[in-house]
């Protein structure tokens, strides 16, 4: 029998804070208060409509592998059809009986902190199905797919450098906002950016994704400590695995990592590769600020009409300050977004000029 809702916000008076460090409390709709019902027509509620495994089935064609999209640690996603003809990408639920418990927690911390943020570098959440034991996450649809694979994957056609640049812009727009209070009030730690959560529509606008294991940060704190490490290997902030310090920065050194893929083309962790070049970082930190090892680095798939070298290394000398192992040298997302926009207009005028010296001979 499928479970239906049966509240929205919870009424008791609470400060706004208060709620907002609770995701438990603070929710936008609480569907597991689970009553046996009828499901209820799919509703907008704070921008999250919510649907039933029968609409979760037709717009997969009963979950077709023509329509997968791919497949990541919570289980399968769907390209699908809504009855009002919308595309969209669903993300059925698929573990093993002991990981369901962590997967509940996920799909409940995604739907209740992307419900509530609305912004252009953050995959939207279009709903959600909770019905009986099944669990269904529904996204706006992201033509392009995910960042890593245009980097190193299935991709026919490399991205040039003023695209890397403007992926790395958008993406670093996305972490400022979840990092400011601005979006609920308090800091949020994504605590899983990685480039297969950096998805891409037709224009290329990067969207951070996969929020399941998002922190809010404690009100006035600049760390909260956990005491368990959670996120994906290659990505891991070294002060947090050592001491479950999680912090803001613990996100800019993923992001660091992110720009290291963007300039190499490399995966973070490689383990095709001998056991000293596995770990990106580990592999190139140590020459991002010498010039001359720079150039050996360069995702050699990268055009070399479309970067200056002035602009290579700036975004090297960024990156290696991003994946700093003491978390308080890193810069922030702010100062990121500042960097990488000189970057980028050092990098259109550099090229300007080179054509127009070429013009002139
Ligand atoms: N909204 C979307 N639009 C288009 N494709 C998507 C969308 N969301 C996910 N995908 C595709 O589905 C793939 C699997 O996504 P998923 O988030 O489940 O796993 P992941 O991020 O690759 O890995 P993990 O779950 O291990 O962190 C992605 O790599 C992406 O290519
Ligand atoms: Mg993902």
């Amino acid at each position: 029998m499928p479970f239906g809702l049966v509240s929205a916000w919870n009424k008791r008076r609470r400060s706004k804070s208060e709620d907002m460090l609770n995701p438990w409390i603070y929710k936008p709709v609480e569907y597991w208060q689970i009553e046996d019902q009828n499901p209820p027509a799919a509703k907008r509620r704070h921008g999250s409509s919510v649907f039933t495994l029968k609409e979760m089935e037709e717009a997969t064609n009963s979950f077709s592998d023509d329509n997968l999209l791919g497949k990541g640690g919570f289980g399968r996603v769907y390209k699908g059809t809504l009855r009002s003809g919308e595309i969209v990408a669903i993300k059925k639920m698929d573990l093993p009986s002991f990981k369901e418990a962590e997967g509940e927690r996920e799909f409940r911390v995604e739907v209740d902190i992307l419900s509530r943020l609305d912004h252009p570098n953050l995959v939207s959440l279009i709903g959600y199905c909770a019905d009986g034991k099944h669990r269904f996450l529904v996204y706006e649809y992201m033509h392009k797919g995910n960042l890593q694979d245009h980097l190193n994957g299935i991709a026919e056609v490399k991205m040039d450098w003023p695209l890397r640049l403007k992926v790395a812009i958008g993406a670093a727009r996305g972490l400022a906002y979840l990092h400011s209070s601005s979006a609920v009030g308090i800091p949020i730690i994504h605590r899983d950016f990685k480039s297969t959560n950096i998805l891409l529509n037709t224009n290329y606008d990067a969207k951070i994704s996969d929020f399941g294991l998002a922190k809010l940060m404690p009100e006035g704190q600049q760390s909260c400590v956990t005491s368990r490490v959670l996120g994906t290997f290659g990505y891991f902030d070294p002060e947090y695995t050592l001491t479950g310090k999680l912090t803001l920065q613990s996100d800019v050194y993923a992001f660091g990592v992110v720009m290291l893929e963007l300039l190499t083309g490399r995966r973070a962790v490689d383990l095709t590769l001998g056991p000293s070049d596995q770990n990106l970082v580990l592999q190139v930190r140590h020459i991002l600020n010498d010039k001359k090892k720079l150039r050996k680095v360069i995702d050699p798939e990268l055009s070399r009409s479309s970067y200056t070298m002035e602009s290579i290394t700036m975004f090297a000398n960024l990156a290696s300050r991003c994946v700093r192992t003491d978390s308080s040298e890193r810069p922030s997302m702010v100062d990121c977004i500042k960097e990488l926009q000189l970057i980028l207009h050092t990098n259109t005028k550099g090229l300007n000029m080179t054509m127009h010296t070429f013009r002139m001979i």
